[in-house]
């Protein structure tokens, strides 16, 4: 099975990027992880990737005078990685218009909520203040425009009684390590793509491609 070539870009923690590290271990996965790449030096996930004996890159955004020379300098990593989709995983940079437009289609993100709503950051936050019942996460194709792109897969979660921002991220992030190896599985056997053309993603999903949590038994 020829297998895609993803990366993965992180910022800290990482807990995605193990999630879809522990997805593609197994054979007939059909993605592999070529790089996890972080932004940030001496991350938590650079270790959790390293443990998985994935190959990591840091390129510290600090270090150049802009944001297009350090997407540059990703750009070229990424290349050098073979990577043929970018998988944004707490990946805390706003990326520039030239980035995004090149990866179209071959760059997607998670999101700690169910889009449209909810964008950018402080999401649990602001799901609790405004008394939703239902929240959850998105994994969407990434455009210029901050987590606005074409949606790919999404799960619900029920806000409950007593949640606090910390115990509704805490179940949302459990979801999220479901939901993102989905999503990168949809994309791998060709299920789901977006040509750039149109606001949606083309789906050839059936109804268990939807993800539901918890689960039902
Ligand atoms: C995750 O909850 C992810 O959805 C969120 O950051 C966290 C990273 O955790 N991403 C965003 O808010 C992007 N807008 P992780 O480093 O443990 O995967």
């Amino acid at each position: 099975m020829t297998k895609l070539k993803a990366a993965v870009l992180i910022s800290g923690r990482g807990s995605n990027m193990g999630a879809l590290a522990r997805a593609t271990m197994d054979p007939d996965f059909p993605a592999e992880i070529v790089l996890v790449l972080s932004n940030k030096p001496h991350v938590e996930g650079l270790a959790l990737a390293q443990e998985h004996g994935i190959d990591i890159r840091v390129i510290d955004h600090k270090e150049f005078d802009d944001r297009e020379t350090h997407e540059d300098a990703v750009t070229e990593a990424l290349k050098e990685a073979g990577a043929e989709l970018v998988c944004l995983a707490g990946y805390m940079r706003i990326l520039g218009e030239g980035f995004v437009n090149s990866w179209r289609g071959r760059l997607i993100n998670i999101h700690p909520s169910l889009l449209p709503s909810f964008r950018g950051i402080k999401t649990h936050e602001r799901a609790l203040e405004r008394g939703i019942r239902i929240h959850g996460c998105s994994v969407h194709f990434v455009t210029a425009e901050l987590d606005a792109g074409p949606i790919i897969a999404q799960t619900a979660v029920p806000v409950v009684p007593g949640d606090t921002a910390e115990t509704l991220s805490d179940r949302i992030l459990e979801a999220e390590h479901e939901l993102y190896p989905h999503a990168l599985e949809l994309i791998a056997s060709k299920r789901v793509r977006w040509s750039g053309d149109s606001g949606v993603a083309d789906m050839d999903v059936t109804q268990n491609d939807v993800a539901i949590f918890p689960k039902a038994d």
